[in-house]
Order: structure tokens, then sequence, then C-alpha cells
């Protein structure tokens, strides 16, 4: 046996699996498995990408100091309390920083994956808690907190299951915690929500919640790789010793901070109507989902089987979604909202296979 063992916890974790991105044979197949924007970054992010590439022999600037003032500026917030990472990196900063072995970490029961992942890494103990019909359930994280507790995250829109609680219940939460705990509010989907601040005013009025944020999503700049943190001073001075000094490109920093003032986008709008199309229409067909509040909706059949067999449908048809039994969700199917064609698409072929399926 080899003597080079990793830290405790690392062998336990399953690594991560992308959304697929193609399906052998079929050419261009419609990728509806990543909860990505269908119509991509904005024009003068893309222009600012462009121009950043005349400076790729210089250093990224490591205080991220403009793209922080360009989100304090658009959410209103204080730059010095903001943290900018590759994607949603502040997840693993804040298992790394808070969270080691003997320690636990609360996510919900369908909660996003690499909140397990980033606390095995660093040797704590995940611990699930069971919500009420896929939705989050403030009691039971409650009931679940202990000497031993160091961090809760929840997405809120939450996925895979796109369900969401109100702010009421997050204050609710975060002022019932142990002093000790610290909420992390995972807004990967906030900016889906009409007038939902992330969680950004709770911050503020409190020392235990730190909020997560994504230019992945809405922004349409998933490829890049940029996300960002809002907390308490004491919190960030924390995560920022932790982070790698050049942990954003300049062309990433560039491309955020002119996505982030292009106020333009009408990309929210547009999934807000698809979605709901999309749920009816699936609804009609026999295939309910829970209300979302995100870019997706998580499709329930009648069973594993009978999820698979659409999947394998779908997917023959080029349209590629999701499947969540890692997420104990076996009779499931996670479906981004994508253009109207592709919404059209998806609904007529969920059509066709249920009109032989059962
Ligand atoms: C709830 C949630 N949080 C965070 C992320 C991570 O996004 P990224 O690392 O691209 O910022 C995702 C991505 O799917 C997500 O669903």
């Amino acid at each position: 046996m080899s003597k080079i063992t990793p830290q405790p916890g690392i062998l336990d974790i399953t690594p991560y699996q992308g959304g697929t991105a193609h399906v052998p044979g079929i050419a261009n197949a419609v990728k509806l498995s990543s909860n990505e924007n269908p119509f991509g970054p904005s024009d003068t992010a893309k222009e600012a990408f462009r121009k950043a590439s005349f400076d790729l022999h210089r250093y990224p600037a490591s205080d991220h100091a403009a793209l922080r003032r360009a989100i304090a500026e658009h959410h209103g917030l204080d730059p010095e309390r903001i943290i900018c990472g590759n994607g949603s990196d502040e997840i693993a900063f804040l298992c790394q920083a808070y969270a080691g072995p003997g320690d636990e970490v609360i996510h919900t029961e369908h909660g996003f994956g690499m909140y397990r992942i980033s606390t095995l890494a660093n040797g704590a103990t995940p611990v699930e808690v069971r919500e009420r019909e896929r939705v989050t359930d403030v009691d039971a994280i409650l009931a679940a907190c202990n000497a031993a507790t160091k961090l809760v995250f929840i997405a809120n829109p939450n996925n895979p299951t796109g369900t969401m609680i109100g702010e009421g219940e997050i204050a609710r939460l975060a002022s019932g915690l142990p002093e000790h705990v610290l909420l992390v509010l995972d807004g990967a989907y906030a900016e889906y929500v009409e007038g939902y601040d992330g969680g950004a005013a709770l911050v503020e009025a409190r020392r235990n919640v730190v909020m997560t944020r994504t230019f992945s999503k809405l922004y349409g700049l998933g490829g890049l790789r940029i996300g960002w943190g809002y907390g308490p001073e004491h919190v960030i001075a924390v995560l920022d010793r932790v982070r790698g000094p050049f942990n954003l490109s300049s062309a990433a920093q560039a491309a955020a901070e002119a996505a982030v003032r292009d106020t333009a986008c009408k990309c929210r709008a547009d999934n807000t109507r698809w979605r709901g199309w999309l749920a009816e229409a699936l609804a009609e067909h026999g295939v309910p989902s829970d209300t979302s509040l995100a870019n997706f909706i998580l499709a329930r059949f009648a069973n594993q089987a009978e999820a698979e067999a659409c999947d394998e449908h779908l997917k023959s048809e080029g349209l590629i979604v999701r499947r969540v039994a890692g997420y104990n969700l076996p009779n499931c199917l996670r479906i981004t909202v994508g253009d109207e064609a592709s919404c059209r698409r998806v609904a007529h072929a969920v059509g066709q296979f249920m009109a032989t399926a059962r």
C-alpha cells in the first residue's frame, strides 16, 4: 500500500460532475444541463474581454479594486467588504477558513454539491438536513446545530430544486443560530428573483451572515469563472488571507466589471416568461414541478425509470438536460430554461415521450 496518503476526508469525495455538453452522433445538441444563460454575456463584457487580451503579459490586479467598486456601486454595498473569487470559490474559502476535523457543516437535503465537497476537502463533517417537500426547512436546520457546527450553507433559490424561502425565514434562521455559527447565503440565482437582494441587507445587519454570488448565471460568464462574496469585515479579512493573490485573471475582472455596469440585460424577464411557460407545458403533459425562482425547473416523473427514459428520449432529440439522482432526486430531471426555441422543443419532446410512457 502507498504511504503517500491524502488528508482525511479527501477520499470520501465523489468528484463534482459538470453538465454534459454533447450527445454522441448528434451535432448541435442544445445544452440545458448547466443552468447557463442561453444568450451569453453582454456585448460590452465581450468587448472588455477582447480589449484585455492586449495586456495579457501583465499580472492582474490582486485587490480586484475596480471590479469590487463596480459591484459595490451596482448593488449599493461597501467595496471593502466584497471579496472576489474564481467562480464561487468563496464556498471553498469559507470551509478552509472555518471548518476542520471535528467540525460540522450543515447543508440541506438537496443542497448544491460543492458544500459537501468543500467540507470534506477540509476534513470536516458534512451534515445533511432534511427539507420539507424540497424546500429549505429553517426549524430542521436550527435543530441540527450543536457545539461542533461551524457553517450553514443555503442556496436561495436552491439548486437543483429551484425553490426558495422568504427573507423573513432567512432572518429567523440567522437570529436563531448559535453565536459560533456562520450562515452562508448562496445567491448564485438571486439575480433571477425580481426585488431580491440575495441577502445583502441581512449581511449589513448582522455579524454572522455571508452572501456569495456569481457571474456564471444571469451574466452569462460561466466560462470565465468569476464570483464574489459580501460579508462582515471580520469574515472578509479572514477569507482574504486564504485566497490566492492573483485568483482572478485580468480578462475575467475586465469582463465582469463591464457586465455588472451593463444594466440593459433583458435576460431576467425572458427567463421568467419561458420558465413559467415551460413549467405549465410540462404539467399539461403530466410532469409537475415546484415553483422555481431560478433559471431551471425540476421536472418530476413517476419514478426513476421514467425520468431516465425521458432523458434518453430528450437526448435522441438533441436536448441535453441534467439527471439529479446524485442529489437524491432520482425521479427528477433538471432542465435549464433556454431560449424560446429550446423551451418549445423540450415541451414537444416531453409531450411525445409522455404520450407513450404511461
Ligand atoms: C447554488 C450554486 N452555487 C454556486 C454555483 C457555482 O457557480 P460558479 O462556480 O460558476 O460561480 C452553482 C453552479 O451551478 C450553484 O448552482
